[in-house]
């Protein structure tokens, strides 16, 4: 297994080259907050895009939704997070941080060791000093104050709905994305006349107020879902097995393959089985897919049976039926839900990580971004090889308007070719068209163009030479699946 690449060079790549910036950075940045730039805005799209053409367009039997951001405060009762979304804090008492409680055996810590003459050391989580042999009791950041006992932090970020700040008016920013869908249910069964089983999916923004958020945009107060609520009749058996638990395992191993899809290297995923003290306080039974992020394994979709909890919480608060009339049985029942929940932000940086390599060609590195072609920001660059030639630089203008009508194109002539094609490696980018003398032909000296322009695939970086107006329809291939071999060995190769 290759060694994954540092966190600080991906956070570097993503400003140098508009993925993501720190939010509101020219006042010193917003903890934990940061903005998706040029390319991280259609990185992010795209992975948005193939989640819902996948499970929502490719599916029959999954519907969409796109519900609010605040809703009743009623929702947050029913559905526990008032009284069970809560993480156990404690406070330094001398420089007043805030941990998690759950966290402190896993994190460094700061130790001003009695056997050293009061020596600071930085010592590796859950290891006790190598000098005097103890272990963390205080803050684990100042090494020097005690910490309070535990206390129970509710990660919902509390607002107020119209114009006045009093508690009958406080409602939630939601810290997921789930209840918009089940207090939907109902809705969208009746007008899409839906049997079981079936799914709706949502993508959106949720909110919580973590207390240790970090990682750059792995662990983040305001971060982007990607859900799907799958209802299965409780009463149906598959196989002889409870429907509810075959399609669990159905979800587990769409979603693994999901990511493998898209590119993400097999051996750098993997599940984990929630052990019962983690179980949330909704699930019977809930499965991560971790990936191995550059600050180790870490969880990038949960998928959990959350049983008919949430319906019959809804049901019973807001005196509303949430059943499904069985026909075949001639009863009504509550069905029980399969959630396989993707955070958009982390698969995102995900594919990141997953796509960046670094070569040697000839001699010189070479950073390339190997994204999927349906993940890259940008699909096609059209670069002049001589910028000075007003023919070259009005068509390669000509194609790049024609070919951003299908695919994101950009043209660049900002520096030499070489410099152009490493530009657009590190951005990912699959194609470049370069138009150069013999396409556009010397009138001076008489010589009629051929029309013909190159295309460089970039993880090859093979180049073929094919005519302008075949142009369209090679990428329509490429980007419909084809093999770069295939296409291109129809082409005559390019001279370097
Ligand atoms: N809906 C599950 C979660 O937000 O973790």
């Amino acid at each position: 297994m290759s060694e994954p690449v540092s966190m600080d060079t991906i956070v570097s790549l993503c400003k140098r080259r508009g993925f993501v910036f720190q939010s509101s950075e020219i006042y010193g940045g917003t903890g934990s907050c940061w903005d998706y730039g040029p390319l991280g805005v259609e990185l992010k799209n795209n992975v948005k895009r193939a989640w819902w053409r996948d499970n929502v367009h490719l599916r029959p039997d999954l519907v969409g939704l796109d519900a609010s951001i605040l809703m009743h405060p009623a929702v947050w009762k029913a559905s526990g997070h008032v009284d069970h979304f809560t993480d156990p804090m404690v406070d330094c008492k001398a420089c007043q941080r805030r941990f998690r409680a759950d966290r402190l055996d896993g994190t460094p810590w700061v130790h001003y060791c009695p056997a050293t003459k009061g020596n600071k050391f930085e010592i590796p989580a859950g290891e006790p000093c190598k000098h005097c042999g103890a272990r963390r009791t205080l803050c684990p950041e100042c090494g020097k104050g005690e910490l309070t006992a535990p206390r129970q932090f509710n990660l919902m970020f509390k607002t107020f709905m119209g114009p006045v700040e009093e508690e009958a008016a406080v409602t939630y920013l939601r810290p997921e994305t789930a209840q918009g869908i089940f207090v939907n249910f109902d809705n969208v069964l009746q007008a899409m006349r839906l049997r079981l089983p079936f799914g709706i999916a949502q993508i959106g923004k949720a909110f919580r107020n973590e207390i240790t958020p970090g990682n750059f945009t792995f662990r983040t107060r305001e971060f982007e879902q990607m859900e799907i609520e799958f209802f299965v009749n409780p009463l149906d058996t598959i196989e002889g097995r409870p429907a509810d638990e075959v399609w669990h395992e159905r979800w587990i191993q769409e979603r693994f393959a999901w990511y493998g899809r898209y590119g993400i290297r097999p051996d750098h995923l993997r599940l984990r089985e929630h052990d019962a003290g983690e179980l949330a306080h909704y699930a019977k039974r809930t499965a991560d897919i971790e990936y191995r992020f550059p600050i180790g394994w870490s969880e990038l979709e949960g998928i959990a049976n959350r049983t008919d909890f949430d319906l019959k919480q809804h049901a019973r608060s807001s005196g509303k039926s949430l059943t499904y009339f069985d026909e075949e049985r001639k009863t009504h029942v509550v069905p029980y839900v399969i959630e396989p929940s993707a955070g958009a932000d982390r698969s995102v940086l995900a594919f990141l990580v997953d796509a960046y390599r670094e070569e040697e060609v000839r001699g010189e590195k070479r950073v390339v971004l190997r994204f999927h072609p349906d993940l890259a920001p940008v699909k096609v660059a059209v670069l002049p090889l001589l910028k000075k030639r007003p023919e070259i630089v009005r068509v390669a203008g000509e194609i790049r308007g024609r070919l951003a009508r299908r695919w994101v194109t950009v043209y660049d002539d900002t520096a030499a070719i070489g410099r152009l094609y490493r530009r657009q490696d590190e951005v990912g980018t699959p194609f470049c068209v370069t138009v150069d003398v013999q396409t556009v032909g010397d009138p001076q000296k008489g010589e009629a163009g051929d029309g013909q322009v190159t295309i460089r695939e970039r993880d090859s970086m093979e180049q073929i030479r094919v005519p302008i107006a075949a142009l369209e329809a090679v990428f329509a291939e490429l980007f419909d699946g084809a093999a770069w071999s295939g296409v291109a060995g129809r082409y005559p190769a390019a001279q370097r």
